[in-house]
C-alpha cells in the first residue's frame, strides 16, 4: 500500500456583519429602527457591506443585531440568498460590548474557518475581493487617509511602509491613516477575542485584536484610495447618499445580490397590491 499523505484541509472564510450598537447620534431615525437598516440612497445600509463579502465569494455570513431589532432583519435577509446556496444566520447581541465580542458571539459560525468581519455601516467603493480570496493566514486590515484620525483605530507606518503600532483614538496625532471597519483574520482570533479584556472605555476592542497581530508580525495593511463612508451622523449620512449615488455604487452590486434585491423588492409589491385588492372587496 502506498503512504497516504494528509495534507491540512484549506481553511474557508466565513463572513461576520456587525450591525447592532445604538446609533444614538442617529436618534430619533435609529428609536424605530436599526442604523443599519437606513437608507443610503436607494438601498438599506447593510446591502453594501454584505455586497462586499459577496463579491468575495463568502457563502457563509453571519449577522450580528441587537435585540430589539433582530425581526426586521430577519424579515429582510433571512430567505434573501437562500436559492444562490448563500446562508445568512443571526445572532443577538444583547448590549454593544465592543466590535471584538464579534469573536465570542460568532465563535461556533467561524468553526475552524477564517473569518472576515465587516462593520454594517461600513460602505467601500473599492473591490477588495481579490485581497479576500488570498487571504492565508495573519490578520489583514485597510486603511485610509483621513482628515479626522482621532475618531478612529489608527495605525502608524515607518518610512518603509511598514506598520509599527495601532492606537484606538489617538489623543496625541500619530499618523492621518485609519483602520476601516473590513478585518481579515485567521482562525487564531477565536482565542485572542476569548482572552480580552474590556478597553478603560468598556469596550472589546478591535484595535486590541490587530496589536496582537501586529506584536506577532503578522499584521498585514492595505491602504486604498477610494471611497471609504461610515453614516454615523444625519449629516454622513446625507453626504454618504450623494456620494453613493454620484459614484454609482449602489448600481455596482454583484448580479446574485442584484437580482435578490429586485426579487424581494417585486414580491413586497405583490403583495401590497393583494393586500390593497382584498382591502377593496
Ligand atoms: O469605522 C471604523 C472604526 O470602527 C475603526 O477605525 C475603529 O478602530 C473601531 O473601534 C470602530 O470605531 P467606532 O467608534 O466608529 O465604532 P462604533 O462604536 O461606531 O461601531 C461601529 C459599528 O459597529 C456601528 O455600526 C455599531 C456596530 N457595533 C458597535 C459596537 C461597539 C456593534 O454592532 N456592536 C458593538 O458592540
Amino acid at each position: 500500500m502506498g503512504e497516504e499523505t494528509c495534507k491540512p484541509r484549506k481553511r474557508k472564510m466565513k463572513g461576520i456583519i456587525l450591525a447592532g450598537g445604538t446609533a444614538t447620534r442617529l436618534f430619533p431615525m435609529t428609536a424605530t429602527t436599526s442604523k443599519q437598516l437606513l437608507p443610503v440612497y436607494d438601498r438599506q445600509m447593510i446591502f453594501y457591506p454584505l455586497n462586499t463579502l459577496i463579491k468575495a465569494g463568502i457563502k457563509d455570513i453571519l449577522v450580528i443585531v441587537a435585540p430589539e431589532h433582530s425581526g426586521q432583519f430577519l424579515n429582510l435577509l433571512g430567505s434573501l440568498l437562500k436559492k444562490h446556496d448563500i446562508h445568512i444566520s443571526f445572532e443577538v447581541q444583547s448590549l454593544p460590548k465592543g466590535l471584538a465580542e464579534a469573536f465570542v458571539l460568532g465563535r461556533n459560525h467561524v468553526g475552524d474557518d477564517n473569518v472576515a468581519l465587516i462593520l454594517g455601516d461600513n460602505i467601500f467603493e473599492n473591490d477588495f475581493s481579490e485581497q479576500i480570496k488570498a487571504f492565508r493566514s495573519g490578520g489583514h486590515v485597510f486603511a485610509k487617509k483621513v482628515s479626522d484620525p482621532e475618531r478612529f483605530g489608527v495605525v502608524r507606518f515607518n518610512k518603509d511602509n511598514r506598520a509599527m503600532e495601532i492606537v484606538e483614538k489617538p489623543e496625541n496625532w500619530i499618523s492621518d491613516f485609519a483602520v476601516t471597519g473590513l478585518y481579515l483574520y485567521d482562525n487564531r482570533v477565536l482565542d485572542i477575542a476569548k482572552k480580552m479584556k474590556p478597553s478603560l472605555r468598556g469596550e472589546y476592542e478591535i484595535t486590541d485584536v490587530n496589536k496582537q497581530y501586529l506584536k506577532m508580525k503578522e499584521l498585514q495593511v492595505t491602504i486604498f484610495d477610494g471611497e471609504w463612508l461610515d453614516a454615523g451622523t444625519p449629516d454622513s449620512l446625507l453626504e454618504a447618499s450623494i456620494i453613493v449615488k454620484e459614484k454609482g455604487i449602489s448600481r455596482n452590486f454583484h448580479p446574485i445580490l442584484e437580482e435578490a434585491i429586485i426579487e424581494f423588492n417585486a414580491e413586497l409589491k405583490r403583495r401590497s397590491k393583494m393586500l390593497k385588492n382584498d382591502q377593496t372587496k
